[in-house]
């Protein structure tokens, strides 16, 4: 496998950029020719922003796996796809070939036939890291059904919810997972979330960690008699192929649910062919991939990251992809290191809040790893400090490697900005350039296009995309409305990211984080109301505001404040109340770092929060909290002030 469209010099990057803004159909058309279609396109490129409606490669047809698998059988059927690093560092590690995934994923999709699964229906996926998750997306892929993963840290309530918002009838799910030192009971959490659920038909549930768990007649099967079934099936055909459903380029191939600024999270559908281009070609020429290279992602399945550049991006490219279940810091914090001299990895992808976490340990988990085999270093999920990205540079990339600030969002399907490792330049903190066929603006709050700046001078403003690109999903599940409200609204005829961003005059771009009411703890995105509800759901809460904080490594933390009913006492029990309800309710990741009980909350004459008033004293401002005239209540600021954790 070669890749005929990887850019190898700057001046390729301004050619091919300059080509896919004056003939995108030309320029994603000759792309596309370099993948396996049933049948190619009548035309590239149908959209329109305003309504808003994006196609890609009109009815054209294929299969996601057979370009991730069948096609790389003839030259590659030895080679691996998936190697896979449990949790424990003393159990058998696994390495999965092309023919050997070919072969689970066809038993899978029998699987799931034989369970009633259809093209189009809808599969949630909730299990840990291991190759049977990889199977069960490919699975699903396979026989055209649409995945829903949903990451093993989020609660029963989370789980129901998402159940319901896609009218799931099946689900895949582990016994139990091991993430460090814990382990997480998913199936009694999927059982918990299935208690009332009335459109759920089968659980299929694959065996990892042996923890007791209740299995329901007539509802619950084992992954492993149902793989060994299908195997007999296959075998009786004479081939042990599945053969893929023809999928048309539209057809939605996933949800991914991911919180906004209002509201419950909403679900992202991603296509198939635009989607399968786009991981694929972003893998391809930000990574710089070399045939044979292994790739390291440390992200989560559960995660877009990991939908992209895990599983759909590397194997659609022939590459090896290095899957881990555990976490950087168990049994001490030099996994990552062990695992890159352990498999020669070549390429490490991670996130600024694992390389800050790292950091806090020093240097001796460093000691003694041979990191020399790495070539190119990424990272993702939030901007990046100029202390971690030195560090990193430094201590891990040993000066040698490029390192890539890769930004993208859950929406977008894969990367938008980024330099390309080793081609074009690079800046600490700067995610630098966009990918041909990505078309930046910035626009101030009245929508203004902010001017290119000269010299020295440096434009800022809320971070837009002028026309879409093969990966941009196509909707909101069930809500086309929310589509458009959310994203396509704000500056009409534009999608808005919800970020902010400079820009010099070179072109580079500087992510500034959110600049609506989302947070990103740890990379992972938040929305303050989903936080405020859970908290509210607590008998004792009159009423909550949750904005983010400066955190040293997670990047943002939570900051609630809350008041309490005259009942119910503010105390530390009351806090440890309030910490499980939101865990019950999403899950531990939306847990607030910080619960201040306050007496009131600064709202205008109109009853809305002054949130910029609450994050200014959760930032720490003492001072300066700006205009706090047009408050109903000024006093409560004061208070507010006085008791700052
Ligand atoms: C938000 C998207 C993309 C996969 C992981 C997160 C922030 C992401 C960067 C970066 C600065 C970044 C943005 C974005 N973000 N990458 N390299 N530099 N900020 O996906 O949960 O959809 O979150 O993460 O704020 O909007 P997500």
């Amino acid at each position: 496998m070669y890749y005929p469209y990887q850019i190898t010099s700057m001046q390729q990057y301004q050619e091919a950029y300059k080509k896919s803004i004056e003939d995108p159909e030309g320029f994603w058309g000759a792309i596309a020719e370099n993948f396996f279609w049933r049948k190619k396109w009548d035309k590239v490129l149908q959209w329109n922003f305003s309504e808003p409606k994006t196609e890609w490669f009109i009815n054209a047809k294929l299969n996601i796996t057979e370009n991730c698998i069948d096609r790389h059988l003839a030259t590659m059927a030895d080679k691996p796809a998936i190697i896979w690093e449990p949790n424990n560092p003393e159990e058998r590690t696994r390495t999965v070939t092309y023919a050997r995934l070919h072969k689970r994923v066809c038993q899978f999709a029998q699987v799931l036939k034989n369970n009633g699964v259809k093209k189009g229906d809808r599969v949630c996926i909730y299990m840990g890291m291991v190759p049977e998750l990889a199977y069960a997306v490919l699975g699903c892929a396979r026989i055209g059904a649409i995945h829903s993963v949903v990451f093993g840290g989020f609660s029963a309530q989370s789980i129901a919810d998402r159940l319901e918002d896609a009218n799931v009838e099946y689900i895949v799910t582990c016994d139990g997972a091991y993430r460090g030192a814990k382990d997480i009971p998913l199936k009694s959490i999927i059982d918990d979330a299935l208690i009332g659920n009335k459109t759920v038909k089968r659980v299929i549930v694959y065996t990892r960690t042996r923890t007791p768990i209740s299995m329901i007649k007539g509802r619950d099967v084992w992954w492993e008699d149902e793989m060994l079934y299908a195997e007999e099936q296959l075998e009786k055909n004479g081939t042990l192929d599945f053969p893929a459903q023809e999928m048309d380029a539209e057809d939605p191939l996933f949800i991914l649910y991911t919180s906004g600024s209002t509201g419950k999270p909403k679900g992202v559908v991603h296509s198939s062919a635009g989607y399968m281009l786009w991981t694929n070609y972003t893998f391809v020429n930000v990574f710089q991939y070399k045939p044979g290279d292994v790739f390291f992602c440390t992200a989560d399945i559960g995660w877009i990251t990991g939908h992209s550049y895990i599983v759909y991006g590397p194997l659609s490219a022939g590459a090896t992809s290095l899957m881990f279940e555990g976490i950087p810091t168990w049994p001490d914090a030099g996994r990552f290191w062990d695992i890159v001299d352990k498999y020669k990895v070549n390429t490490l992808y991670t996130a600024p809040t694992a390389i800050r976490s790292l950091m806090s340990y020093g240097l001796d988990p460093i000691k003694g790893k041979d990191l020399s085999s790495l070539k190119v270093l990424g990272t993702v999920g939030e901007p990046i400090n100029e202390e971690a990205w030195h560090w990193y540079d430094e201590n891990i990339g040993k000066k040698k490697c490029p390192i890539v600030d890769t930004w993208w969002q859950t929406e977008t399907g894969g990367i938008l900005i980024s330099n390309f490792a080793g081609i074009t330049p690079s800046r600490p903190g700067w995610a630098t350039l966009p990918m041909p066929g990505v078309q930046p603006l910035l626009l101030n709050e009245h929508g203004t296009p902010a001017n290119d700046p000269e010299g020295e001078n440096i434009a800022s403003g809320n971070l837009c995309m002028a026309a879409p690109w093969p990966g941009i999903f196509r909707t909101t599940y069930g809500d086309h409305e929310r589509y458009k409200s959310n994203y396509f609204a704000a500056y009409p005829g534009l999608y808005f990211t919800g970020d902010g961003a400079l820009k010099d005059a070179e072109g580079f771009y500087r992510i500034t984080g959110r600049v609506d009411d989302v947070l990103n703890v740890s990379g992972h995105r938040i929305g303050t109301a989903e936080v405020e509800n859970a908290i509210n759901m607590h008998a004792g809460v009159v009423e909550s505001a949750v904005v983010g904080f400066p955190h040293d490594v997670k990047g943002q933390g939570i900051y609630a404040y809350v008041i309490m009913s005259h009942k119910h006492g503010d105390d530390e029990q009351s806090k440890k109340d309030i910490l499980q309800t939101v865990t019950r309710v999403i899950g531990s990741i939306a847990k607030p770092d910080k619960i201040q009980f306050v007496n009131g909350l600064p709202k205008t004459r109109s009853g809305k929060i002054m949130r910029r008033i609450l994050r200014k004293i959760a930032e720490g401002e003492t001072k300066n909290l700006g205009d706090t005239t047009t408050l109903l209540d000024p006093g409560v600021v004061d208070e507010i002030q006085q008791g700052k954790l």
